[in-house]
């Protein structure tokens, strides 16, 4: 399915955004340069165990005994190998769509050495190829949900319900729907990255109301004006009102606002500057 965007309130008249909702398998062949451009956010220890520890204290503060723990869109795994080392009794799976992360993701496990408790899987969340009630603790860092349309989103969640056993919970990170007004149209910066050299990196967003989606369009360039990934992009921002609808729609028992983050606005974290963490419960 394709969305067209115009791009006319980013100051970019000439240009418009077309969307293809599988934008995310583009990953497949440029996950090490998004990788390395994105390294504030894909290479973040801090984040990485910042974000594990939050994930830790709910679970304990849920007088849950984790079976085993799904980190569903690992990306290149900076969580998922931080849960095992702090779980190494239990199985930890990271899950993912882009091959390309996947790759990144047991590299960096690898390099480790010891983490026998860890897997890495290629996954759709739209159709996981798991059973019923097989864990009962998923974890989504990074605002890893709504790269859909709001009717394949909501597919997504039951999946994501449906492997969860009773009493198990659900713990995302998503970008909170108030942050949107930091977002800015159009951002240009120089990234030096180890694999590709010196980058112009070029980023378009709106916010489009209407649809509640943050559209945006990112543009890669190496200095002589080659273009190596001119990529668009669309992410449905939820509000909590939203999210408890869609968790009773699909079977959760209750959903929680747990902690709101905030970083660095100035930094270029974008819809990962400023989240909401919630847990729905089974
Ligand atoms: C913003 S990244 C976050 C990655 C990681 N959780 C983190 O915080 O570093 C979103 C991730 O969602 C994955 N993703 C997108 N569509 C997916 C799908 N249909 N099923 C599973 N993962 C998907 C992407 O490949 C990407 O790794």
């Amino acid at each position: 399915m394709n969305f067209m965007y115009n791009l006319k309130q980013a100051n970019n008249p000439n240009q418009t955004i077309v969307y293809n909702e599988e934008w995310i398998k583009s990953y497949d062949n440029y996950a090490k340069l998004i990788y390395e451009i994105d390294s504030d956010i894909y290479n973040n220890q801090k984040r990485f165990e910042r974000d594990v520890q939050i994930v830790q204290n709910v679970i304990k503060k849920s007088n849950i005994k984790p079976i085993s723990i799904i980190d569903l869109a690992c990306g290149p795994g900076g969580h998922s190998v931080e849960l095992a080392k702090l779980n190494p009794e239990i199985s930890i799976l990271g899950l993912d769509y882009s091959n390309g992360f996947l790759e990144i993701a047991k590299n960096r496990a690898n390099q480790l050495g010891n983490l026998n408790n860890l897997y890495f899987e290629n996954c759709d969340m739209r159709n996981i190829q798991l059973p019923d009630n097989y864990t009962n603790v998923v974890a989504m860092f990074g605002n890893s949900f709504g790269y859909f349309s709001d009717k394949k989103n909501e597919l997504a969640f039951k999946e994501i319900q449906r492997i969860i056993k009773q009493n198990g919970i659900l713990i995302m990170n998503l970008t909170n729907i108030d942050s949107i007004n930091y977002l800015k149209p159009f951002a240009e910066y120089i990234v030096d990255t180890p694999s590709f050299g010196r980058l112009v990196d070029r980023r378009y967003k709106i916010w489009d109301s209407t649809t509640k989606r943050s559209v945006g369009r990112k543009i890669h360039l190496i200095q002589d004006g080659q273009v190596l990934l001119d990529q668009s992009l669309s992410i449905r921002v939820y509000t909590q009102n939203e999210l408890q609808n869609l968790a009773k729609k699909v079977g959760f028992k209750n959903i929680e606002l747990l902690s709101n983050i905030q970083d660095n606005k100035n930094e270029n974290l974008g819809l990962m500057s400023d989240t909401n963490w919630y847990l729905f419960s089974k």
